[in-house]
């Protein structure tokens, strides 16, 4: 498969944030892979197991072009080094249906006040680009579909205010002090390590562990999935775009299928009976999200290339080392 590289501008130095997460994770592997190097700011929340944080960053240590700092952004992005070009910040408090009751401090402290302090800090550093991980969860319940950038925005869950207040800071950030910051309003992503809150990786291993999937609501909510390689295929877009300083793009898998539609290819994948329990609609979802991609594919070069089958495929294939 013919991905997009970030070779004009070889051996670049970037600053990954997140870079032990999901998302993170693969970028920073990715440049490294590239020829970059690679600076990788992670705290280590315990949101999740932080044994896979540790295993990725571990994976990512081999390799002499990638150095950790663990630290809280809040606390200590003032002092993170000068000379980065692109940074790739990644990093926040995720998930939607969580965000709820005290949590929404997590979601407060990683999320907002996290990226204003790295902004401030880009403001004496001056990297060349300043690309934020957004979401699709800033647009909400929205009736119009699929959703483009200049609709208004009205998240439905205290997660997706977060990532929104964090997009305005970019692009005031960049209105004022000229931060080239660039928002992707990433549409709900999988693939090998996803995090294991998400639906994907609960439906995979709960099929394997012959457990009860649970699907939320009637299971016809629908999802853009999009592809990890995507992501990260649009991230180098990004930074080497020259229009893109203060933009926002949609960046969606270019598929759009229900909860229960995805069971049925888990089923053809995997060849498994799936025991299904139905628990009640969550706080915050979306009932659809649907990315129109017009945007990124005129001033990104941004095409999606994984199709929602062969994605799943390989992310079957990495719990079992098979597939059927
Ligand atoms: C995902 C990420 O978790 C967010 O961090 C991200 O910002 C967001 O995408 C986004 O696109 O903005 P979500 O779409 O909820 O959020 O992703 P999944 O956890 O994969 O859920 C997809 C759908 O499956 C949802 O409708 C959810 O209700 C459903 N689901 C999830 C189930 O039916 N059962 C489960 O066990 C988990």
């Amino acid at each position: 498969m013919h991905r997009m590289t970030a070779e004009k501008s070889a051996n670049c130095l970037c600053l990954v944030t997140g870079a032990a997460g999901f998302i993170g994770y693969h970028l920073a592997k990715r440049l490294i892979r590239e020829g970059h190097r690679v600076i990788g700011v992670d705290c280590f929340t315990d949101y999740y197991d932080i044994e896979i944080k540790k295993r990725n960053v571990a994976e990512l240590l081999c390799n002499p072009n990638f150095t950790l700092h663990r630290e809280d952004l809040v606390e200590s992005a003032d002092s993170l080094p000068g000379g980065v070009r692109w940074v790739f910040h990644q990093a926040a408090q995720a998930g939607v249906r969580a965000s709820w009751g005290r949590e929404f401090a997590q979601y407060t402290h990683n999320n907002i006040l996290a990226t204003q302090r790295l902004l401030e800090w880009a403001r004496r550093s001056k990297p060349e680009r300043f690309i934020y991980a957004s979401s699709s969860s800033v647009y909400g319940a929205a009736e119009k579909l699929p959703m483009a950038e200049d609709d208004l925005p009205l998240p439905v869950s205290p997660y997706g205010v977060s990532k929104l207040a964090a997009e305005h800071l970019c692009n005031l950030y960049h209105h004022n002090f000229g931060i080239p910051a660039v928002s992707l309003r990433y549409f709900t992503v999988y693939g090998p390590g996803q995090r294991p809150d998400m639906a994907f990786h609960r439906f995979i291993r709960a099929i394997l562990d012959e457990k009860e999937v649970v699907v939320y609501g009637t299971g016809e909510q629908t999802r853009d999935f999009t592809y990890v390689d995507d992501i990260i295929d649009a991230n180098l877009a990004a930074v080497q775009a020259e229009r893109a300083a203060g933009r926002v793009y949609n960046i969606g898998g270019g598929s759009t299928i229900s909860v229960n539609g995805v069971l049925e290819i888990l089923h053809d994948l995997m060849g498994k009976d799936i025991k299904i329990r139905r628990e009640s609609v969550q706080a915050g979802d979306p009932p659809h999200t649907y990315a129109d991609t017009s945007r990124a594919r005129e001033e990104l070069g941004f095409l999606p290339r994984t199709d929602l089958r062969e994605g799943l495929a390989a992310m079957v294939k990495s719990f079992t080392g098979r597939i059927r």
